[in-house]
Parts: C-alpha cells; structure tokens; sequence
C-alpha cells in the first residue's frame, strides 16, 4: 500500500498528532499498515537501518520484528567495540556479533562495522599498552576482527571521532590515546590493517558535528575533509564519510549551505556518504506546540536536505525505536536526557516521525555514487 497523498499525510498526521497528544492513538505497529522504509530506501538505491543492540533481537520479539521489517541495514550499537569485542589482551567475543550477522542474512539484509579505531569504549587493558606496542595491538586487533567478518561487513567504520579542534592539534586532529601512542600515522595504519583484512569492505570515517551551519561545524567539516584529502594524497583506503547526524530541536533551520557543500566536496572526492546515526535530541523542547511533531520537522528539513544531495547511501537511526525512560543519547549536552528521539515510537508504533521519514525517502533523489 503506498503512503497516502501530501494533503491526506498531514491530515492523517495532524489528526494522529491530536489524538497522540491525548496518549489515545494506538498507532498500529510498524510494518502492519506502514510501507517498510527499507523498501522506499531500496527503492532510490538507499540502505535504511538501525543501530541494534544483537541481545535484545534474540530476546524481545517486537524489537525482532521491527527491525526485519524495517531495515536492509544493521550496525551493533556496542558489541563491535574494544570494550565488548575484545575485553581481555588474549579474548575476543564475537558471539553476538555471530548472531547479528546470521540474523541479517536470514532477513535479506546488510551489516555494516563500528568501530574499530576510537578514544571511547577501551578496555582497561589498553591502557597498559606503550607506545612499543601500540602499532601491533592496533593491527591486530584489526586484523583479527575485520578478519572474521571478511566479506559479510559492507562497510566499517575504521576510524570514529578522530577530529577535535579545541585539542589544538596538528590538523585538528583530537589528542586521543592512538594519537598519543602512533601520532598521525595511527589513522594509515588503521585503514590500511583493515582493507589487508576486507579489501571488499567499504573503509568509512565517521564523525559528528559536521551538520550545523554554525563557525565550529564549520571548521570541524574542512578539518574532516583536509584529513580525508591527505588520506586520500597517501593512497589510504578510505572510501566514504559518516555523518553521525545527532541533532538537537530547535537547530534544524541552521542546517543548511555548508553541510551541502561539505558533502559534495565528499562525493567529489569520490568518497561514498553515509547517515550513520541519526538521532533527534528534544531535550530542549519547551513543552509548548507539539514534542512529536517537532521532532518530526528536524527529520524533514535535516533528511531533504542530505537526500536531496544523491549523494547519500545508506541512512541509520541510533536505535530502533524511542526509549522506555528518557536517555542520553549522542547529541544530549551533560544532563540532559531525549524522550522522543528516533523515528518509531515505543514498540515499534508510527508517530509523526515514522511519516516524515517515509515521506523523505520517497522524494529522496536516486543515488549516484558508489558503495552503498
Ligand atoms: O554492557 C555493560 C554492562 O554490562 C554494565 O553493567 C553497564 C554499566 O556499567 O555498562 C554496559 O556497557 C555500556 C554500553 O553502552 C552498553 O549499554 C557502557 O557502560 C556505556 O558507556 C555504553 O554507552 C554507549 C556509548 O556509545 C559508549 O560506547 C552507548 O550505548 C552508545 O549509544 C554510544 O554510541 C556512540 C557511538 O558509538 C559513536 N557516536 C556517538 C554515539 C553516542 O554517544
């Protein structure tokens, strides 16, 4: 069934947005009567996916459902990183992973890495790592793990959050544990361990704050592409930009000129863009107007915006579905706590967001680069 007309979909919004805010809309579960936004993705050429925790699609049905019916893309939100995959120098722990990857084949879908470079999610073990060793332990941590997943990740995010200008390092670059340990190299050994390890696997840098039109976004977005330019100058394999995309109410009118141009200088450097892990932080929501239909507006203008581009192949939110309490989730500045951030609402129901979303993939612009 196709989504209805624009003048049917706001009335139906509106009218869901009415009774929503009299918490009686029993909005039916996403999939039953709600055209799969991974078949209106798919359908421009675009992967459409969560970030998912692997324990929860063995244990709750409903979150199972949801993201079979949802998404032809899948990331581990957690169990890929140092912390969870290899929590002891001589241990790793893929079993989840196993189960995500089995999963996503059964379901006709695609699994993508994260993350296998970052200053977060370290195991305390890495710590007693010195600079002797810090070549080898990063390769082979690698190695090991791309390795297994050879040919069954269509992507990898090698490298995450390695740009912080405030650091005041060379190139912007953030002073992290790898930086401290290798210097500037630490992002060529990394991606080069990786394509030894998949050379089929698409190598992403993954990043955020690079979607404001605000000056620190805007200097974040030319270190990023200076970075990504020497890379490329040094014959690294790296092969597409994620944007994490974690967006706050009440900025979505400064998203705008750089963003577009920062990712058509991506495009142009041949790179693959991705929408790695979009999120609405409504923290902020003043309690006046509608929470649901606000965020809905900062999908709309942020997802027409970057899919007007025809640039950008695959688009995840992070997380399947809003959370039980409120959390914090990317974009949340210290304290704050998002209630309503993704796109389904508990239990996989439709909100406004749901609508906006597969009203944005279907005016999406067919996708002409490479590397979805
Ligand atoms: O699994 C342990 C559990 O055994 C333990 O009891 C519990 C309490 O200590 O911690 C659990 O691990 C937590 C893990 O999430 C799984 O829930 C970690 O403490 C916690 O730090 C971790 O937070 C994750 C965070 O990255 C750091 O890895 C968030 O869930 C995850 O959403 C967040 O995601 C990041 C992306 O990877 C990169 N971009 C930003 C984004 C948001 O911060």
């Amino acid at each position: 069934m196709t989504l209805p007309n624009r003048r049917r979909f706001l009335k139906a919004s509106l009218q869901g947005l009415a009774v929503a805010s009299l918490g009686q809309w029993s909005a039916p579960r996403a999939g039953e009567t709600f055209t799969p936004l991974r078949d209106l993705a798919a359908s421009k050429g675009i992967a459409f996916g969560f970030a998912v925790d692997p324990s929860r699609i063995r244990a709750d049905v409903a979150y199972r459902d949801v993201v079979a019916k949802q998404a032809n893309l899948l990331v581990p939100e957690n169990a890929l990183k140092w912390a969870e995959v290899h929590p002891d120098p001589d241990r790793y722990v893929f079993g989840p992973v196993d189960d995500l990857v089995a999963f996503a084949r059964d379901h006709g879908q695609r699994t993508r890495g994260h993350t296998l470079c970052w200053h977060r999610a370290m195991p305390d073990w890495l710590g007693q790592v010195g600079r002797d060793r810090a070549e080898a332990v990063l390769t082979a941590h690698i190695r090991t793990v791309v390795g297994r997943y050879r040919g069954r990740m269509m992507s990898w995010d090698v490298v995450n959050e390695a740009i912080e200008p405030n650091d005041g390092q060379g190139g912007g670059l953030r002073d992290s544990f790898w930086y401290r340990m290798l210097g500037p190299r630490y992002l060529d050994i990394a991606y080069a361990a990786a394509h030894d390890a998949d050379p089929q696997a698409v190598l992403c840098y993954n990043d955020y704050g690079l979607e404001a039109d605000s000056p620190w976004s805007e200097r974040k977005r030319g270190a990023v592409l200076d970075m990504l330019r020497g890379l490329r100058r040094r014959n690294v394999p790296v092969q597409a930009i994620g944007l994490q995309s974690h967006l706050r109410l009440g900025e979505a009118q400064r998203i705008g000129p750089g963003l577009t141009r920062f990712i058509h200088a991506a495009r142009d450097m041949g790179l693959a863009v991705y929408v790695t892990e979009l999120d609405v932080d409504d923290s902020a929501f003043d309690g006046r107007g509608d929470r649901d239909g606000a965020v809905a507006d900062t999908y709309k203008r942020y997802l027409d915006l970057v899919l007007g581009t025809g640039a950008v192949s695959a688009v995840l939110t992070w997380g399947v579905w809003d959370p039980d309490t409120p959390h914090r989730i990317g974009a949340t500045p210290q304290g704050a706590f998002a209630q309503r951030p993704l796109v389904f609402g508990r239990e996989g129901a439709l909100k406004p967001a749901s609508w906006v979303v597969a009203h944005c993939l279907e005016r999406a612009l067919r996708v002409r680069t490479f590397g979805t």
